[in-house]
């Protein structure tokens, strides 16, 4: 499992920290010991249900976030320098942890994925937070799993938490729009 993980996921290695790596890596693997998914379906399945016919895969979406944050961080680092603080392996490690919750989220019925009764109940944002927690994830990356999704827009988001929301944003609303 950790191994399959380590391969959906090939971001991890833009972490430097080599402890918060395997803390995020931990996440992955105890959220999806405790899924009705599997990896392959990660793979296959939607990144939303909240779009019909979503053709976009949950991994391609998620990785695609983790790269569009990485990069934006980057350039208002070399733009903004000490006149705004930002810590890319915070950055990472939000951006990759940010969905782990749906992992809990999703079932699968005859095939096709549905809200399960926990995601009917605590979206991800929540379960999310509460898998991070068990692996020993710093606050400052429960905070960006807590804030990247509209319940963020209650509390005030660190820097690193808006790059994050608005990477997730700008790779959802735009395909939200596609078959309109
Ligand atoms: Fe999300």
């Amino acid at each position: 499992m950790r191994e399959k993980v380590r391969e959906m996921w090939p971001e991890l290695d833009l972490i430097k920290d080599n402890q918060l790596r395997d803390k995020v890596l931990d996440t992955w693997v105890l959220a999806l010991e405790q899924s009705p998914l599997t990896i392959e379906d990660l793979y296959n399945i939607p990144f939303t249900l909240l779009i019909k016919d979503c053709k976009v895969s949950f991994i391609s979406h998620k990785r695609a976030v983790v790269h569009i944050a990485y990069e934006s961080a980057k350039i208002m680092i070399e733009f903004f320098g000490e006149n705004l603080p930002i810590d890319l392996d915070i950055v990472v490690s939000g951006a990759i942890l940010a969905d782990v919750g749906k992992m809990l989220e999703y079932e699968k019925i005859d095939g096709k994925i549905v809200v399960s009764k926990t995601g009917r109940y605590l979206r991800h944002p929540f379960t999310g937070v509460s898998l991070a927690r068990t692996c020993g994830i710093p606050d400052e990356i429960c905070h960006i799993i807590a804030a990247h999704a509209k319940e963020g827009d209650l509390v005030i988001r660190s820097t690193e938490a808006f790059i994050v929301h608005h990477a997730d944003f700008m790779s959802f609303l735009p395909l939200k729009n596609v078959n309109i």
